[in-house]
């Protein structure tokens, strides 16, 4: 059954898709990849459709894959399908330009975050509407990091309690995101980078083990375990 969205919601969400899963190996872009015999698409779109702040939805898709992303979307939830960049910050800003008058609160979520639960969804988004500027939602780094020269030798240990790894979705007020984008320079991973570099405080709220980032096949195979399991 298609979702409905919710007109007085305040939040726009950014579905960058436009990637090629390089690190995936060979096959369709990543975010048409099947897992559990759905694209990682449908998975993360109907996810975040599933939280009741949203407003509006638009995917960047593969540019050659409009049609088709549109019409494998139109069961899971009404979105607006744009054709995406060369680089994830063209598809964001893309999928930014879409967005219609009202929502004032702006995430940005990959596609490849497929499992993503809508309860991180609200809680960036109700952080934002807190009146934080941007928002991120982090985990704490497990693994010891060490920093190492050009030839593999340790220089040395970084103080991991200071670490934190950053998912998505990633919140802003809209005006916020709108500057930070207009005035962008170098591409970046991440659309928080984007605003740091504005000078503007980035807050970081409880991230989730299921928001993982679908990069390597070792991740899909997690995926699959994580949804037989209830995910
Ligand atoms: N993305 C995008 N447009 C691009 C590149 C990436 O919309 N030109 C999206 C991807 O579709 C993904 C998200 O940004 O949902 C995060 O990127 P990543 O995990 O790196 O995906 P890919 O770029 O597809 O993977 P790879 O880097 O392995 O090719
Ligand atoms: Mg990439």
């Amino acid at each position: 059954m298609t979702a409905q969205l919710d007109p007085r919601g305040d939040v726009a969400v950014l579905v960058p898709a436009a990637g090629a899963g390089v690190r995936l190996g060979p096959g369709a872009p990543k975010a048409l990849r099947l897992l559990a015999g759905e694209p990682l698409l449908v998975h993360a779109v109907r996810r975040i459709a599933a939280a009741p702040s949203v407003h509006t939805i638009v995917v960047a898709a593969p540019a050659t894959e409009v049609e088709a992303v549109r019409a494998m979307l139109a069961p899971a939830a009404p979105v607006t399908v744009v054709p995406g960049g060369a680089e994830r910050q063209a598809s964001v800003a893309a999928a930014l330009a879409a967005v219609p008058a009202g929502p004032e609160i702006v995430l940005v979520h990959d596609a490849a975050r497929a499992l993503t639960p809508p309860h991180l969804v609200e809680s960036v988004a109700a952080a934002v509407r807190d009146g934080h500027d941007a928002v991120i939602p982090v985990l704490p780094v497990v693994d010891t990091i060490k920093e190492v020269d050009a030839t593999e030798r340790v220089l040395g240990t970084v103080d991991r309690s200071a670490l934190r790894s950053v998912q998505t979705p990633q919140g802003f007020r809209r005006s916020v995101l709108v500057a930070a984008h207009r005035s962008a320079g170098d591409a970046l991973t991440d659309d928080a980078g984007l605003v740091e570099k504005q000078g503007i405080a980035v807050t970081c709220v409880p991230g989730s083990e299921l928001a993982l980032k679908i990069t390597r096949p070792f991740d899909l195979a997690l995926a699959e375990h994580l949804l037989t399991t209830g995910a």
